[in-house]
Formats: structure tokens, C-alpha cells, sequence
């Protein structure tokens, strides 16, 4: 069935659209009351493999906000999970790897998992997803990008500097690269099944990249974003995001992404400048000001909008996720505003 609101899907293949399609980064999460009355009690990864919870969480941005794109509720480090390594999400601190990857062997007993085995969860959810929302609006699926899965496995959790990432990739690239493959091809298979279970779209989330020269985004991230698109191939157009990607832009080009997803610190027009027009751009609006008055929000969306008006595509976003204390009606704003409605 065709969908509905395809929208995203065409401004993604920058196809001519009647309005700017938007959705939120994390527009399952924290911020709506509905969410924590799910959260309540279980452990996030538990709410993470709960199919029907899962799909619950997944749909509430729809209904709540009229989004143009449900985005399935997981999370980047499931995958991290089925490869063999322990990951533990608390709240308040973050992801937590008890066993950080930090050797040759550590790498070499890690697996490249079969995702519909070992992930069975996923795909329930994607599949049960796509009957729910009855081809209205586009069903996104994600993957971290390699990097940033080696920043956590590595590190064991979040950090500051990054210095036991780059620390390995400039003490023993051999066992950094060998990683990096793992991962990119782990990644490749995750959202092949995705595409097999049903997804429109996807994004691929390296967030931390940013953390990177220009030529070491070049040399240790880049390569395998490449690779992980080179096998998930053109069937749905793919979105890569970093946040803090200013100097990066241009090595994000040349990964085979169709869409880019740019943080607030990058002006819109010069990223249109930058890329040459060749790709399409989603975002930016600093997640902050949802934490100000409507009036503020409403005026960011028509800055971000003029800013777009010669990107060859232009999906609405936020520069990165959507905050915990934002209230909820400033994020129905700048949906509204995005989609010109009546705020
Ligand atoms: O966008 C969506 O609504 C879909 C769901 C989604 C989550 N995480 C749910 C989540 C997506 C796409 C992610 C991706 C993700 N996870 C990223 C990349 C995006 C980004 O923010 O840059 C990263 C780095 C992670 C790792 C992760 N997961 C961290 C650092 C944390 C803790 C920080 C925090 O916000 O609490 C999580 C937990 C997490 N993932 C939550 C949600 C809704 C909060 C958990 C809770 O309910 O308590």
C-alpha cells in the first residue's frame, strides 16, 4: 500500500513536496507524561524488548504531537548487546559496559550476530509498527554508526575527551580497524532485516564523530559509515546524523547518505553551500529553545525554514534530541509551526 503522508520519504529523495514534513529526535522519551506512565516501573531495555509496549511508546508521538514519521522505540546499543558485550542502561548515569572492549582478544570474542536471531524483539516491533499506523506516515528505523558504538564499548560507557578510543586508534589501529569492521557489518545486517521487516526510511546515529579531526573522520569513522551503506544499499533513503558536525559536513557527503541531520551550531544556508546541493538536510533547531516561549519556538521554525529554502530537501528536525523537561505543548508548537498550522 502506498503510504498516505509520504512526505519524508520524497523530501528525502528530493522529490517536489507540498509542505516540510518534522519529526523529533527522541520523540519517544522522557518529556510526555504518557511515556513515563509506561516507563514507570520496568528497566529501559526491558521496555526496549517488550513488543507491544515498545510499539505503544513508538506510536505515542503520533498521536499526541501528529508527527510525519513514527521513529521504532529501541535503542542504539541493542546491537552492541547481541555482538556479546554486557550493557547495562541506569537511570541518571547512562549506558554502562561492566567489560569494556580494550584488547586484540576483547575484539576477536565479540560476534558479528545474526540480527533476526538474536534481536527477534526488533523486528516484531517494526512489523506489528507498520500494521498500527496502516501506511499513514513513513516507519523509520535506526543503527548506531560504528564509531560511536566503539566509543562506548571502548570507553565502557559515556565520556568527556574520548582519550581510550583515540587511544587505541593511534596505539593499535590493527585492532581499532578490526572493530570497526565488525561493527559496520553487524550494523549492515541490523537494518537489512529493518528494510526486510518494513521500515520507509532510516538514520544512522554517529552523534559522537564530532569528537573527531576532519582527517581523523576521514581515516576511523567515515570508511565504515561507507561500508554500512554500501550494504544496506538505496531501497530507503537513509539519514546520517553527528551532532556537532560543523567542520565534518563535507566528509559527510561522500558517505552515500541521502539525507544529512545537522545540529544547531551549523547555519542551514551554508550546509546548502557546503554539500552543493547534492544531498537532502534535516534538523536544526536547538532542542533548548522548546524550553522557551511559543513565540521563540514558532520564530525558530521560520529561521530554520528560511535558512532550508535552497536545500535541494528539507525535513524539520531538532539539532539533536528533544530534551526530558521540555513541555509538552512547546513541542506540539513546533510540530504545529512546522507543518503551518495553527499554533
Ligand atoms: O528517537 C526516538 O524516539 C527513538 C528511540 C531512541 C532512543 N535512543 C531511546 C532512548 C533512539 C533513536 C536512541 C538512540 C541513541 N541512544 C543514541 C543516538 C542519539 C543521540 O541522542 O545522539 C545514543 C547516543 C544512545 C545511547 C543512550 N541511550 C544514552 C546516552 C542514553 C542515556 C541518556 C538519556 O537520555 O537518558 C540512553 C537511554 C535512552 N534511549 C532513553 C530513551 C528514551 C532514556 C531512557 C529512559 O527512559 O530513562
Amino acid at each position: 500500500m502506498p503510504l498516505k503522508n509520504d512526505l519524508l520519504v520524497r523530501a528525502a529523495r528530493r522529490q517536489p513536496v507540498e509542505r516540510t514534513p518534522v519529526w523529533m529526535m527522541r520523540q519517544a522519551g522522557r518529556y510526555l507524561p504518557e511515556y513515563r506512565a509506561v516507563r514507570k516501573d520496568l528497566p529501559f531495555l526491558t521496555l526496549c524488548k517488550t513488543v507491544d509496549l515498545a510499539v505503544e511508546v513508538s506510536l505515542q508521538p503520533l498521536r499526541i504531537l501528529g508527527v510525519d514519521a513514527v521513529i521504532m522505540f529501541s535503542d542504539i546499543l541493542i546491537p552492541v548487546e547481541a555482538m556479546g558485550l554486557e550493557v547495562q542502561l541506569t537511570e541518571k548515569i547512562g549506558p554502562k559496559m561492566p567489560n569494556p572492549v580494550r584488547s586484540a582478544a576483547d575484539v576477536a570474542s565479540l560476534r558479528v550476530p545474526d540480527p533476526v536471531e538474536t534481536m527477534p524483539f526488533v523486528y516484531d516491533i517494526i512489523r506489528t509498527l507498520k500494521r498500527e499506523i496502516a501506511d499513514t506516515v513513513p516507519l523509520l528505523g535506526f543503527a548506531g554508526a560504528p564509531w560511536t558504538l566503539a566509543a562506548y564499548m571502548i570507553e565502557g560507557g559515556s565520556s568527556k575527551n574520548y582519550h581510550l578510543i583515540k587511544s587505541m586508534m593511534y596505539n593499535e589501529p590493527a585492532t581499532f580497524h578490526r572493530l570497526m569492521e565488525k561493527l559496520a557489518d553487524t550494523q549492515a545486517l541490523y537494518l537489512k532485516a529493518q528494510i526486510e521487516a518494513g521500515i520507509d526510511a532510516l538514520q544512522l546515529f554517529d552523534s559522537w564523530a564530532g569528537e573527531l579531526s576532519p582527517e581523523d573522520f576521514g581515516a576511523f569513522a567515515l570508511p565504515y559509515i561507507q561500508r554500512v551503506f554500501e550494504q544496506v544499499g538505496t531501497a530507503v533513503p537513509r539519514i546520517l546524523y553527528v551532532n556537532g558536525s560543523a567542520h565534518l559536513l563535507e566528509g559527510m557527503a561522500a558517505s552515500g547518505a541521502e539525507v544529512l541531520s545537522i545540529d544547531w551550531r551549523t547555519d542551514l544556508a551554508e550546509a546548502v553551500q557546503r554539500t552543493r546541493g547534492r544531498v537532502a538536510l534535516q534538523g536544526n533547531l536547538d532542542p533548548c529553545r522548546l524550553l522557551g516561549p511559543r513565540e521563540g519556538i514558532i520564530r525558530g521554525v521560520e529561521e530554520v525554514r528560511a535558512k532550508a529554502k535552497d536545500a535541494p530537501g528539507h525535513i524539520m528536525n531538532l539539532g539533536h534530541g528533544i530534551l526530558p523537561p521540555t513541555p509538552v505543548e512547546h513541542a506540539q508548537a513546533f510540530i504545529a509551526a512546522a507543518q503551518g498550522r495553527p499554533v
